[in-house]
């Protein structure tokens, strides 16, 4: 499907959807979002895609913001449903059911940092930055930002960047567990594709049932998520990927997956 605001590819397993107005540094407008859902809901049927990256077109900036010209003519109950919708969106990358990595190309301020921590995992360019800057023009992140900003990188250090709206570069980011890698903006792309390929190249069962446990974690105390773990784990055990990748390893051979 063609998206005025979203370049898409998928090839070989992967899906690259780019967010495409770098001329406003790629802030999220209505037609984005609508667009974001739109493509994610088409992936999580799209069996030729097992694994999603997600970034910002241009060399600056991965997604600076929900478009603040949009956000001006907010009244309270507007601004209520404006936050309800974008969480919707971004609870459905986050719930795709499918990898999503988010290669954070520059900044991730506002609606950026919280799309990219509605991703499974974030490697970022060292010129990226990271920041909830909402407090400056009056109101609070409101699309899931209060929530996984606290529970990715803890409460301190999440309320600290919420209540001054500081940026934090790469290199930060890295240290307080905001990202996993950092490359050489030159790198950030074929890293991102790179780990996508070892991702794709295994079990996608496995893949599925791991992202569903770890997920969970935000949700259940640790002996019920021990409990989901044992289920996913014994539904693994029942499969043909299963069997495959077992007698491979004995065998001294190398596994060959059907997702089944
Ligand atoms: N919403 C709407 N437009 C935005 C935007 C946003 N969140 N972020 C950047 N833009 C636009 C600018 O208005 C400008 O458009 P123009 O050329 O038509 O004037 C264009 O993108 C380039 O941005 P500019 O500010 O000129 O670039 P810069 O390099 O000087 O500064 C930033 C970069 C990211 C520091 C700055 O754009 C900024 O602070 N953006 C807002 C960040 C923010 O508060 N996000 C949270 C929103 S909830």
């Amino acid at each position: 499907m063609a998206y005025t605001t979203l370049l898409t590819d998928v090839t070989e397993k992967i899906a690259t959807v780019t967010i495409n107005r770098p001329e406003k540094l790629n802030a999220l407008d209505a037609r984005a979002k609508a667009e974001l859902r739109d493509c994610f809901a088409a992936l999580r049927n799209d069996p030729a895609a097992d694994v999603v990256i997600l970034t910002g077109a241009g060399e600056k900036s991965f997604v600076a913001g929900t478009d603040i010209g949009e956000l001006s003519r907010l009244d309270a109950a507007g601004g209520k449903e404006f936050s309800e919708e974008g969480q919707s969106v971004f609870d459905a990358i986050a719930n795709l059911g499918k990898p999503v990595i988010a290669a954070v190309n520059g900044y991730a301020l506002g609606g950026g940092c919280e799309l990219a921590l509605a991703c499974h995992i974030r490697i970022a360019s060292s010129n990226a930055r990271f920041g909830q800057p909402e407090v400056n023009l009056g109101i609070i992140p409101g699309y899931g930002g209060t929530q996984r900003l606290a529970r990715l990188v803890g409460r301190g250090r999440a309320m600290e960047m919420i209540l001054t709206g500081v940026q934090i570069d790469a290199q930060e980011a890295l240290a307080c567990g905001l990202v996993s890698r950092v490359f050489p903006p030159a790198e950030l792309q074929p890293r991102a594709r790179a780990m996508a390929a070892v991702i794709a190249s295994v079990g996608q069962f496995a893949v599925r049932m791991a992202l569903k446990a770890v997920n969970m974690t935000e949700e259940v105390s640790l002996g019920e998520g021990e409990k989901l773990e044992a289920s996913l784990f014994g539904l693994c055990c029942g499969t043909k990927d299963f069997r495959e990748g077992t007698a491979a390893f004995l065998g001294k051979r190398k596994p060959h997956f059907t997702n089944s």
